[in-house]
């Protein structure tokens, strides 16, 4: 296998960032495929805590090449201070970190629109991020989008620019009642980034079909979750993107070859961001203690996010739209000191048992899920790294996943730290 696509099994921030910077200790290429700066990707090394939201998780390993490639949207304003940050702790990027040139670039616009849409939507709305990676997307396939490469050629820029912004200024000001932005302030500050985004602008997908052709290993670092994707998420309730694993490889500019894992990343309940269908969200004490005890606060806008029991329906949907073939369970040690857990493996809707996640929303509000119930366990598990250390309770629940779904939990996290890790199978 030369090749690990790391995806998301729920609805994002189910510890992704963290498995990428394992998964880079031994791999040689880390590519971010799709998303924007809506994605905020935790790794704690020692004390020091990075949130990642368009660099790859990789990045904080010497001498990884790091991509952000063909599918992604990028903010330049985002991107230089992400690379602010990491440059102040240290980190060199000379010759490693490389920015297609194919990306699409987030305008002033689209950061404006996304708040307004939000608005016009009132209580239909999707609780975006804010960055306004919808509307970025919106431009893309309306085929006026601005791409990184055109931030290089002034002439070009100004004639895309021109258009688009006429339009853009037309919605502002007549749908939205705002004043209009300036042409010439935005070709100014784009053009700027471009000279300064030069040094990093390559092909990133001939780069990438370099370093597979030259038996390099790939980490294609999934954001989102497979219920944030735009056709097989929960859609209107969705980001503009696809976190799935073909969204991947299509994202990163590869076709679909022979040699992937996919390795989905599951945490050990479920939580979410924004609204939308969450069938075992816990409204009760419960949830409070898993987002509490997991501080389930946003990593990118610090809102709060719902928690729940481990949904064990999306899971098996998840495994079969994006074929996963091996998982990594996170946040383990979150459930420690609850009396029972559970994890959820239908749903029942009008005397019926559903097996599969209902893409009808008229059913949503009638889901109610079937649990199977487990004992709890009260000992501290973070510093266990030896599976057959876990306490009896701790194995019992993860193995009934594994009989559930038929694919090995070859990953098992335990805390937050990098070392907070149980490797269970070594997937390179
Ligand atoms: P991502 O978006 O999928 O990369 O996930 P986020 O970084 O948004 O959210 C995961 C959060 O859980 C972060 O605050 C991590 O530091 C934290 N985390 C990750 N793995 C574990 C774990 O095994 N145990 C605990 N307690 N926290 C974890
Ligand atoms: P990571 O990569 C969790 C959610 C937003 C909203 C919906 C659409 O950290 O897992 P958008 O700004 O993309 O148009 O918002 O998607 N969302 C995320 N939720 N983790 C993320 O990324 C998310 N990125 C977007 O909360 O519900
Ligand atoms: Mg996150």
């Amino acid at each position: 296998m030369s090749i690990c696509i790391v995806v998301g099994t729920h609805w994002g921030d189910e510890g992704k960032g963290r498995i990428v910077d394992y998964l880079s200790q031994s791999g040689d290429v880390v590519v971010r495929a799709q998303g924007g700066n809506n994605a905020g990707h935790t790794v704690i090394v020692g004390e020091k805590k990075y949130v990642f939201h368009l660099i790859p998780s990789g990045v904080l390993l010497p001498g990884k090449v790091c991509i952000l490639g063909d599918g992604m949207v990028i903010d330049p304003t985002a991107f230089f201070e992400e690379v602010r940050l990491l440059e102040q702790e240290g980190i060199v990027f000379q010759e490693r970190l490389f920015v297609s040139e194919k990306a699409h670039v987030v305008m002033p616009y689209h950061r404006l629109l996304d708040g307004l849409y939000e608005r016009l939507r009132g209580k239909g709305r999707i609780g975006t991020t804010g960055k306004g990676i919808g509307p970025a997307y919106e431009d893309k396939v309306a085929r006026w989008g601005i791409r990184v490469v055109d931030l290089l050629h002034p002439e070009i820029l100004a004639a895309k620019l021109q258009p688009v912004l006429e339009y853009k200024n037309w919605i502002l000001e007549r749908i939205f009642s705002h004043p209009p932005l300036s042409y010439e302030a935005i070709l100014e500050e784009y053009l700027a980034y471009g000279q300064r985004l030069q040094p990093y602008v390559r092909d990133t997908s001939r780069l990438l079909y370099e370093a597979w052709r030259t038996g390099k290993r790939i980490v294609i670092e999934g954001a989102q979750g497979t219920m944030l994707d735009l056709d097989h998420g929960t859609y209107p309730f969705v980001t503009s993107s696809y976190p799935v694993a073909s969204g991947a490889l299509l994202g990163a500019g590869m076709g679909p070859v022979a040699d992937v894992e996919v390795l989905g990343v599951c945490k050990a309940y479920t939580s979410r961001v924004g609204e939308g269908p969450f069938p075992t969200e816990l409204a009760d004490a419960t949830g409070v203690y898993l987002r509490e005890k997991g501080g389930e606060y946003g990593a990118t806008t610090g809102r709060p996010r719902r928690c729940g029991w481990l949904d064990g329906v999306v899971l098996k949907y998840a495994l079969r739209v994006n074929h996963i073939t091996s998982l990594a369970l996170t946040k383990l040690d979150v459930l420690g000191g609850l009396s029972m857990v559970r994890w959820c493996y239908a749903y029942e809707v009008r005397g019926e048992i559903l097996e599969d996640f209902p893409m009808d929303p008229s059913l949503w509000p009638l889901c109610r899920p079937l649990y199977r119930e487990f004992e709890g366990w009260n000992e501290d598990i973070s510093g266990v790294r030896s599976y057959g250390d876990l306490p009896r309770a701790v194995r019992a629940f993860v193995e009934s996943l594994e009989d559930f779904l038929g694919v090995p939990v070859v990953l098992i996290s335990v805390g937050p730290r990098r070392d907070d890790t149980i490797v269970r199978e070594e997937l390179w």
